[in-house]
C-alpha cells in the first residue's frame, strides 16, 4: 500500500515526524507533501532536520494567502497529485487548512482518509481549526482519536452511524516527546544561547483570536511584561504576531527569541516552571515535561488539563494572566495520570493502517 501523507504547518511536522518513522519501520511506502504554508526556515525545515523526516517529495509553496485562497490553491494541487501518484490512503494531522484541503482533495476521488488527532473540539466556531477539524473528521475513513475526550465528542456527534473507524490510539505528540527528550540535551544550545534564568515561564502566543484582537493583544502583552518584572518570561514569536506587534506599536520588555527548533523547545521546557501560551501542541508539551499551563484562550480541545488541575483558561485579561500564573506556580499537581496513551500512538496506527 502507498501512502500519501499532506503536512503543510509547524505542529504537523512534529505530529508526521514519528508517524513517518514509523511507517518506514513497518516498511511502507510514504509520499510526503507539504503544502508550503509556513516556510520560514525556523517555522518547516528546521522540523525535518531535527527529527529526521524526509525531504518533502512535492513542496506546493502555498502561503500568506487568505484562508479560502489558501485552501482553494492546496486543494487543487494536491488533486493533481493524488490523481498522479493514486494512493491508497491520504494521511492528515490536526486542524489547519492544509489538513482540510488534503482531506477534501482525497474524499473527491474517493480515496480513504485518516485523521491523526481527530475528534478535538474547542466548541468555537469562529476558530478557523474548528471548521477544519469538523470537516476533516467528517470525510475520514479513520479516526485517530488521542483522548477519550475525542472519542466522546465524535459519539455525541453521532459518528457512528457514519460507517468511520474511530480508533482511541493515545497522542503522537507524546510519542515524539518521549523520543526527542533523550536527545535534546546534546543536539540544543538553546540555555546558554539565550542566557537563560533559572525557572522562567515560557510563554507563546500566535492564535488568531489574540493577535487580530488588539485590545486582547494588548491584554497579553501587559501582562508577560508584568510577570518579567519578577521571572524572566521568554518568548519565541510566531511571525504572524510579530508583524502584527510591529504595526502596533505596544512595547514589550520581556525575552524575544525567533521561533524555536523541536529540540530546543524541548530543553525550554525541560528547563521552565511554567508556560503561558495559545497554542494547542505546547498546552500538551507542558503536561508531558511535568509543567503548569495557562492557556491564554477562553476555551480548550485539552479539557482533561483543566479538569485535572494541570492547566488554567486565563483569556487575554492582564490581571487574570497574572492570577493565573500565581495561582500554577503555587500548586503542584501529580503528573503521571496517562492522559494522552503510553507512548505508542504511532505504532498503534501504523498498525491499523496496515490492516487495510
Ligand atoms: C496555522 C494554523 C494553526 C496552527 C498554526 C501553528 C490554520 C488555519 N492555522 O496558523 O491551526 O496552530 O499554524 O503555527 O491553518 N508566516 C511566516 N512564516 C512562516 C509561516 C507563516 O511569515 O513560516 C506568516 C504568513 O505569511 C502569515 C502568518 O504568518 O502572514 C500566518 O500564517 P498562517 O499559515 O496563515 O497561519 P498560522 O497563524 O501560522
Amino acid at each position: 500500500m502507498s501512502i500519501i501523507t499532506i503536512v503543510g504547518a509547524r505542529p504537523q511536522f512534529v505530529k508526521a515526524g514519528t508517524v513517518s518513522r514509523a511507517l518506514r519501520s513497518a516498511g511502507l511506502k510514504e509520499i510526503i507533501v507539504h503544502t508550503g504554508q509556513h516556510f520560514d526556515y525556523n517555522m518547516s525545515q528546521v522540523f525535518f532536520d531535527d527529527m529526521e523526516i524526509p525531504e518533502p517529495d512535492y513542496n506546493l509553496e502555498i502561503n500568506s494567502l487568505s484562508h479560502g485562497a489558501m485552501t482553494g490553491r492546496m486543494l487543487e494541487a494536491i488533486e493533481r497529485i493524488l490523481l498522479k501518484e493514486k494512493p491508497s490512503l491520504v494521511l492528515v494531522y490536526g486542524d489547519t487548512n492544509s489538513t482540510l484541503a488534503g482531506a477534501l482533495a482525497a474524499q473527491k476521488l474517493a480515496i480513504p482518509v485518516a485523521h491523526v488527532e481527530a475528534g478535538l473540539r474547542s466548541f468555537n466556531m469562529a476558530m478557523p481549526e474548528e471548521t477544519n477539524r469538523i470537516l476533516t473528521d467528517r470525510i475520514s475513513t479513520h479516526l485517530f482519536c488521542p483522548t477519550q475526550v475525542a472519542v466522546n465528542n465524535l459519539k455525541a456527534e453521532g459518528f457512528t452511524n457514519f460507517g468511520c473507524n474511530i480508533h482511541n490510539v493515545g497522542d503522537v505528540m507524546l510519542d515524539a516527546a518521549l523520543y526527542y527528550s533523550e536527545r535534546s540535551a546534546q543536539k540544543s544550545t538553546i540555555v546558554r544561547d539565550i542566557g537563560l534564568e533559572p525557572n522562567p515561564v515560557l510563554a507563546t502566543m500566535h492564535r488568531q483570536e489574540n493577535t487580530d484582537n488588539p485590545h486582547n493583544l494588548k491584554g497579553i502583552i501587559d501582562a508577560l511584561n508584568s510577570i518579567h518584572s519578577e521571572r524572566q518570561v521568554v518568548v519565541p514569536l510566531h511571525p504572524r504576531t510579530k508583524k502584527i506587534i510591529e504595526g502596533s506599536g505596544i512595547k514589550m520588555n520581556f525575552t524575544i527569541i525567533p521561533p524555536v527548533g523541536y529540540f530546543d523547545m524541548i530543553e525550554l521546557l525541560k528547563h521552565c516552571a511554567l508556560v503561558i501560551t495559545d497554542s494547542g501542541g505546547l498546552q500538551k508539551e507542558a503536561f508531558f515535561f511535568s509543567k503548569g499551563c495557562v492557556t491564554l484562550r477562553d476555551e480548550t480541545e485539552w479539557t482533561e488539563l483543566v479538569d485535572g488541575g494541570y492547566n488554567v483558561l486565563a483569556g487575554s485579561n492582564s490581571e487574570t494572566i497574572v492570577d493565573c500564573y500565581k495561582m500554577m506556580l503555587s500548586t503542584t499537581p501529580d503528573f503521571s495520570a496517562p492522559l494522552y496513551g503510553s507512548g505508542d500512538a504511532s505504532v498503534r496506527i501504523v498498525d491499523r493502517l496496515k490492516q487495510g
